[in-house]
């Protein structure tokens, strides 16, 4: 099966941004390891990343239609974004959010708050990558 791994802003710049926050490992790490662990899990994983919401809007779209399951790390989007909300509402397969930090333990108000997690399966949070390969293997464990 196909499982779609769709990362927000500012994650193309993994490994070089505040890697005290995020870790050490790059986009084009994180990329490779989801599609090991994925193909581990019998998932042909493909990983997605956007700075443009309406990107990601149109690969959610188009996984409503395929009912392909997601694991989402919307970076900020998460926090604020109707748009995403919605888009996250129509999904015909499961979904997983998943965050590299723990954003409910940070000191900004504006990250207490998700509009995906209504429409979660599954919420992975302060894992570091490892939460994507958790993430990999909920959606696995649901067929
Ligand atoms: C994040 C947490 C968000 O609050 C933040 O805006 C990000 C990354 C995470 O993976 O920990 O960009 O989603």
């Amino acid at each position: 099966p196909r499982v779609l791994v769709l990362n927000g802003p500012n994650l193309g710049r993994l490994g070089r941004r505040q890697p005290e926050i995020y870790g050490a490992t790059t986009h084009a790490e994180l990329a490779d390891l989801c599609v090991g662990w994925g193909a581990d899990l019998g998932l042909d994983v493909e990983v997605r990343q956007t700075n443009h919401e309406g990107e990601l809007l149109d690969w959610l779209n188009t996984a409503a239609d395929d009912a392909t399951p997601v694991v989402l790390n919307a970076a900020a989007w998460t926090h604020y974004s109707y748009a995403l909300f919605d888009a996250c509402a129509q999904l015909t397969a499961p979904l997983v959010e998943v965050h590299i930090s723990e954003p409910l333990q940070r000191p900004e108000e504006f990250r207490h708050t998700s509009v995906v997690t209504p429409h979660a399966v599954e919420v992975i949070a302060g894992q570091g990558v490892a939460g994507y390969r958790a993430a990999l293997a909920a959606l696995a464990a649901r067929g």
